[in-house]
């Protein structure tokens, strides 16, 4: 029983560190109004940082490409549309080649609209778009 004792005193902490990795999330993005901020907030639990880079504006070791100079070819629709099936709008779409991005039917429309509100507003963010 002392042993479990030990655990039970490590696990006690957790919800502190939890609270406060939260808490650092919000403070970076909580001038985002409420829907881009949850967008925000897909776009890193779906991994689009991982291949787009945080800005999107990837880097030469990510697979994906700097979203940034095509903004201007989305609408939130469209986007929204575009990452349950990226394989198919890149069917129609002559400037996309249906390499290396993956689908996100998993997400409801709600979900990606709002992915969509966030990635749209990278542009503003970085200035020199
Ligand atoms: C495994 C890496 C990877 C992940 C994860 C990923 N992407 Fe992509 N993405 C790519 C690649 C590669 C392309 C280029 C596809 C093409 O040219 O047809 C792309 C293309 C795009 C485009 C179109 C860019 C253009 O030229 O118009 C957008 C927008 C986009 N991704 C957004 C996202 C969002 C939002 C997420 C998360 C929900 C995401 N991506 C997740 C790799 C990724």
């Amino acid at each position: 029983m002392t042993r479990s004792g030990a655990h039970l005193g490590a696990l006690a902490r957790l919800p502190v560190l939890a609270g406060l990795l939260a808490g650092a999330g919000c403070s970076s993005t909580s001038d985002l109004p409420p829907d881009v901020q949850t967008g925000a907030e897909l776009y890193v639990s779906q991994s689009c940082a991982l291949c787009h880079g945080a800005d999107g504006r990837s880097a030469f070791w990510r697979p994906g490409p700097d979203l940034v100079p095509s903004l201007d070819a989305w609408t939130v629709d469209a986007l929204a549309e575009y990452l349950a099936d990226p394989a198919a709008w890149a069917a129609r779409d002559p400037r996309l080649d249906d390499d290396g991005m993956p689908g996100f039917p998993q997400l409801s429309v709600d979900e990606r609209e709002r992915l969509a509100r966030f990635v749209l507003s990278l542009g503003d963010a970085g200035g020199d778009a």
